[in-house]
Formats: C-alpha cells, structure tokens, sequence
C-alpha cells in the first residue's frame, strides 16, 4: 500500500502588497528587494482573517479537489507558527468548522519545515490499520507577527495556506520516504521571543516590541543552504533514487538566491525547480504545500512523477519528503 496524496488546495488572501508599498512604509526600495529576494509582492489577509480562516479555504479546495468527504478524515495535522491563539488548537478550531468528528486532531510546530513534518507525522498515522484518510494543513499569517517598522524581515514576509490530503492506496505511487532534523542551538537566529512562558506579555515587551518575528538573515541564509542540499539528499538516499530521477523540486521559498544555491549544488536545471516567491514571498510552513498545489493545477505534475519537497526554517528545523505522484 501507498500512502498518496490525493488532492491539493491553497488559499491566498485577496490583498496584495507590492514592493512600492513597502517603500512607503520602511526604507527600503523594490530594486534592492528583488535584486536580495526576488520578491515582488505578498498577500497579506484582513485584520479579521486568523490562520484558521485561511486555512479552512485551502482544506475545502484539498477536499474537493480529492473527491473526499469530511467524514471520511480520521487525521488532522495543521502546521503553524501563527496559531488562532495558543490553545485550543487551530486543528481544533479547523474541526468545528469544517465539521469533521472522530479524528485525531493538533497542531504542529516545525515553523517553515511544518508541512514536511506534517506529511511524515501523517505517513506514520496512516501506516496503522486505524487511520486511512488524512488532511494536512498549513496555514500562516506571519503579518500579525511582522515587525512593519525592520526592513530586515517585513520585507520577507506574506500570508497564506496550502493543504493536501492523503489516503492508503494499492499501488507503488506515494510518499517514498522523509527525512527530518532539527538544532536546536540555532533557536536565537529566528524566532518570537516575547508571549510564550519564558517571556509573558508586559507593557515592556510590547514596547520593547518583542511579539514580533526577528531573524539574523545572514546567518539563517548560510546554515540554511547546505541543510536544504543535504536534505534533498538524504531524501533521495531514502529510497534509492537520484537526482535526476527528481521531475519537480519544491523548496521552501525564503529567497530567490537560496533556491537558486541549492539548484546549483544539487546540479538540477532550474526549470525542473518551482518557484512562487515572486508572487506570495515567505509564507513559513505554507510555501511548500502553496507551490505544490499551484504545481498541481497547473498541469506540472504527472501520475509516475517523482516530486521532491524540501524546507528550513526556525528551530532551526529542515527535512524532505520525496514522493511518487
Ligand atoms: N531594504 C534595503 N536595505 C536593506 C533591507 C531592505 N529591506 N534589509 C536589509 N537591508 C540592508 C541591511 O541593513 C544591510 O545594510 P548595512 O550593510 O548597511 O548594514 C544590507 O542591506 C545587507 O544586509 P544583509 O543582511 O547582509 O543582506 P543579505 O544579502 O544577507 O540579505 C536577507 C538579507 C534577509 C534577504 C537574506 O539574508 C535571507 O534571505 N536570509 C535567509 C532567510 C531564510 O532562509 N529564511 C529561512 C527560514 S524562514
């Protein structure tokens, strides 16, 4: 039995923000942007819209698109950094909505390599004789933890969801293995320091503005690159294939430049890697099931085809997942 995925869906919010908006609001210029980034523009959701709502939109598209009832999901994982709030769970609030009962249900923190996490969690849920169908989210809103005053990271940053679902099927098509790692000694670089236990909400951290996401760029870029190489690898090594067996890879989009980097060490073309970061910018756990659903309708996936997804991100955490379509 395969686990596969039988249906993708994303959701982007309506409101787009271009580089010349950002010029407005911090000092910073669409030329230096897209020249360090290749990032033209972000979708950025409402002040009502939570991670949930977008990614209610993305699971309902999933489920369509897959022909799946939602009486028929044993297993919900929704990978997030920016939760509704921090408990009950997005998962949770997902449920309700959607109306799914008698599942397994909760959230997963593996920040911008979640969706990778994700899909590994549920390959082994869906091993079991128990479970048969499952529904993976990711779903962001990163601007609520935007800085809009540091040019370092509100330039990086967009909102969105992606999601898929998986079901056993007969047959040799499906996820071919996973990899995952993490250090945690990285956890500085990129994170939210304020709003958790170590540092509960004060008057003090709010001016201090410490609920917001900071990152060492730099640092990030280069531990970042090599990990995500590795990764690809170490996915492929997983069952006994080689990179020019891979039809699609699909990074994580933090930067034009790191995507590039790892094409070039992995001695892929580039035309056989998908990149969105143009047009959506960093979406943490969402990228990669955003790029795939986006892959998917536009025709660039094809039964027998081996995809590669791969992420990095806080943590620090990273991993891959390579899959027959
Ligand atoms: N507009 C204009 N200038 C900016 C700017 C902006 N939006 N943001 C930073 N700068 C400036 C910096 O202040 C710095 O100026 P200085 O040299 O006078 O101090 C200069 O540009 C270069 O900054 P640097 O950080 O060295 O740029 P960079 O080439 O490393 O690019 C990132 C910065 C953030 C785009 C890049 O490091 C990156 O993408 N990092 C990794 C992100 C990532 O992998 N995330 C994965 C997990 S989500």
């Amino acid at each position: 039995m395969g686990i596969r995925i039988v249906g993708t869906g994303s959701y982007l919010p309506e409101k787009v923000l271009t580089n010349k908006d950002l010029e407005k609001i911090v000092d910073t210029s669409d030329e230096w942007i897209v020249s360090r980034t290749g990032i033209r523009e972000r979708r950025i959701c409402s002040d009502k819209q939570a991670a949930s709502d977008l990614g209610i939109k993305a699971a309902q598209r999933a489920l369509e698109d897959a022909n799946v009832k939602v009486e028929d999901i044993d297993l919900l994982i929704v990978a997030t950094i920016t939760p509704d709030m921090f408990f009950p769970s997005t998962a949770c609030i997902i449920q309700t909505k959607l109306g799914i009962k008698g599942a397994a249900i909760f959230d997963l923190n593996a920040a911008c390599a979640g969706f990778i996490y994700s899909l590994s969690t549920a390959q082994q849920f869906l091993q079991m004789e128990t479970y048969k169908t499952a529904l993976v989210i990711a779903t962001e809103t990163l601007s609520k933890i935007t800085d809009w005053e540091d040019r370092n990271t509100c330039v990086l940053l967009g909102d969105g969801a992606g999601a898929a679902v998986l079901k056993k099927e007969k047959g040799d098509s499906g996820i071919l293995s996973c990899y995952l790692d993490a250090d945690g000694q990285y956890g500085d670089l990129l994170n939210m320091p304020a709003g958790g236990s170590r540092l509960p909400a004060t008057v003090d951290t709010v001016k201090n503005r410490l609920h917001y996401l900071k990152m060492k760029g730099n640092e990030t870029f280069r531990i970042g690159v090599p990990e995500m190489v590795n990764s690809v690898k170490r996915g492929l090594e997983g069952c006994g294939l080689k990179i020019e067996d891979v039809t699609l890879l699909i990074p994580h989009q933090a930067n034009i430049r790191i995507i590039k980097a790892i094409a070039k060490r992995l001695s892929i073309s580039i035309d056989k890697v998908f990149v969105n970061i143009d047009k959506c910018a960093n979406t943490s756990a969402a990228t990669v099931p955003i790029a795939l659903d986006q892959a998917n309708r536009q025709g660039r996936i094809k039964q027998g085809d081996i995809i590669e997804l791969v992420a990095f991100g806080a943590g620090f955490t990273w991993g891959s997942c390579v899959i027959k379509w």
